[in-house]
């Protein structure tokens, strides 16, 4: 049932204030103010290293996760596409955690990841929303995301939930390896709190995202830029815009431009740059002034402060609640659906039914 919405993907947008709440609240006690975990049957200090294996969107939550992982826990992280993992013979030693996340938690190629990775010796943690998927039931450690049932071939609101329970992972990590003192830990805490309520005033900027969709429709191409957590949300970007309105579009980490893609530059070809304050925000809007100064037309994703300081000059601007850097990646996961969506809307193709496209990818 898509409610009083038009389509599914359209609904699962705005559940997202709701199911991360829910799924927060599986992961941290609001009232001791700690991350709590289901407790595995190993010890999660004497973990080593970190491998994360996913596809599409969930392999954009992966590499978010990576950041967080190294940031905080300071272990280091092996990240790649589960179609790739097994094939360049990967080198996993004791002491070594696997982390799957799938929506469906059936996917063929991250489960094949998985059953390789336990031959290996490897534990096993799968962030999966299906609790009764293959994938959840063959972990050590299932860390469910309660996104409830996806319909929208894309993924959205499954995306915004694996970040929270990533962040709620790295920082229980963090705490086992004794690199998060009390303090530090209410301070994630508090800030995945927020998480809901500035998603909420993400979603405000729906109607002025449509208005600005129609600059994008025209487009045969498109580039999206970030940096830190927000070069996968860049990716993630492109890879919703090229799945459901079928325009060609591709993330960049905003430093890698002047290496090849800044050749592509001119008034065609729209550049979205996702660039939160912080931080960051600077090299970004470096980045992003390259772009202009040869004539591209930018649309700058920011929140106030940073659209005061940089937004001069772009063809359009959105605006962000003003958030904590630690949870930036999921409210700023709703601008870049939103976008998608009513891009996709304006050129009238199937939003929750993209060609050639399954909800499940089930063959290797
Ligand atoms: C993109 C999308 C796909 C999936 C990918 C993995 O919107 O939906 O890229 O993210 O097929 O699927 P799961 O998460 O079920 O393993």
């Amino acid at each position: 049932d898509k409610g009083n919405h038009r389509h599914f993907m359209l609904k699962e947008i705005y559940e997202q204030p709701i199911v991360v709440a829910q799924t927060l609240k599986s992961y941290v006690r609001r009232l001791d103010e700690q991350v709590s975990l289901p407790t595995p049957d190993f010890d999660l200090g004497s973990i080593r290293r970190v491998t994360i294996v996913a596809c599409g969107t969930s392999y954009y939550a992966g590499m978010v996760a990576k950041y967080w992982f190294e940031q905080f826990a300071r272990v280091p992280v092996d990240l790649d596409v589960a179609s790739e993992f097994r094939y360049r013979a990967p080198v996993m030693e004791e002491g070594g955690l696997m982390i799957v996340i799938s929506q469906s938690g059936e996917t063929a190629d991250t489960l094949a990841a998985l059953r390789h990775a336990r031959a290996e010796g490897q534990k096993i943690a799968a962030v999966v929303n299906v609790p009764t998927s293959t994938m959840a039931r063959e972990a050590d450690l299932l860390l469910p995301t309660h996104a409830g049932p996806e319909i929208g071939v894309a993924s959205t609101k499954a995306f915004t939930c694996q970040l929270a329970v990533l962040a709620a992972l790295a920082a229980n990590l963090a705490r086992a390896k004794g690199r998060l003192n009390p303090r530090e830990e209410k301070e994630v805490v508090r800030h995945l709190a927020e998480a809901p309520a500035a998603i909420n005033g993400a979603l405000a900027y729906d109607e002025a995202i449509e208005a600005m969709a129609h600059l994008i429709a025209p487009a045969r191409d498109v580039l999206y830029l970030g940096r830190g957590t927000d070069y996968p949300l860049a990716l993630e970007g492109a890879l919703k815009l090229k799945e459901i309105s079928y325009i060609h579009a591709e993330g960049y980490a905003a430093g890698e431009m002047k290496h090849g893609p800044i050749a592509l530059i001119d008034e065609n070809v729209p550049v979205i740059v996702i660039a939160p304050s912080g931080p960051l925000f600077d090299k970004t809007v470096s980045n992003m002034q390259e772009v202009q100064a040869r004539g591209g037309k930018v649309v700058l994703i920011s929140d106030y402060d940073g659209i005061q300081a940089a937004g001069d000059g772009c063809m359009a601007t959105i605006t962000m609640p003003k958030v904590h850097p630690l949870i930036a990646p999921i409210v700023y996961a709703i601008p870049v659906q939103l976008l998608a969506y009513h891009v996709a809307v304006l050129k009238g193709t199937d939003v929750d039914q993209p060609r050639n496209l399954a909800k499940s990818v089930t063959v290797e």
